[in-house]
């Protein structure tokens, strides 16, 4: 398992207030995550080898394992427990495995990762 950076969301907000600065690119480990704490519970922020970033419920739609601690390839993550893969774009298990993962808003600016926690995640 890899052990995700774990965090709460703090302050440094960019010019859009909607947008939750949670830190810099480089504190997320390449194919690694990090957790930040979210109003539904932790959300994993993924970092693949490309630096792309994407942010999920960091729990896997097979029974709640924690996506944070899977291992991360090309853009996908196979959870810790009994390694489904969950794709990170879409949010989707891969089959032959079925399921859905809530996927949060998220963007990099000037080397800054910034989530958008307004209202649900995005289905
Ligand atoms: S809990 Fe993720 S594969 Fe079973």
């Amino acid at each position: 398992m890899n052990e995700p950076v774990r965090e709460r969301v703090t302050a440094a907000v960019g010019a859009d207030p909607a947008w939750v600065g949670i830190g810099p690119l480089a504190a997320i480990p390449v194919r690694g995550a990090r957790v930040v704490q979210g109003p539904g519970g932790d959300i994993a922020v993924f970092r693949t080898s490309d630096d792309r970033v994407f942010a999920l419920l960091d729990r896997c739609p097979h029974k709640g394992g924690p996506l944070s601690q899977g291992i991360v390839f090309d853009c996908r993550v196979a959870c810790p427990l009994h390694n489904w893969v969950i794709d990170l774009e879409a949010g989707a298990a891969c089959a032959p495995d079925e399921g859905r993962v809530p996927r949060f808003p998220v963007r990099v600016e000037d080397g800054i990762v910034y989530l958008d926690l307004r209202g649900r995640p995005e289905p």
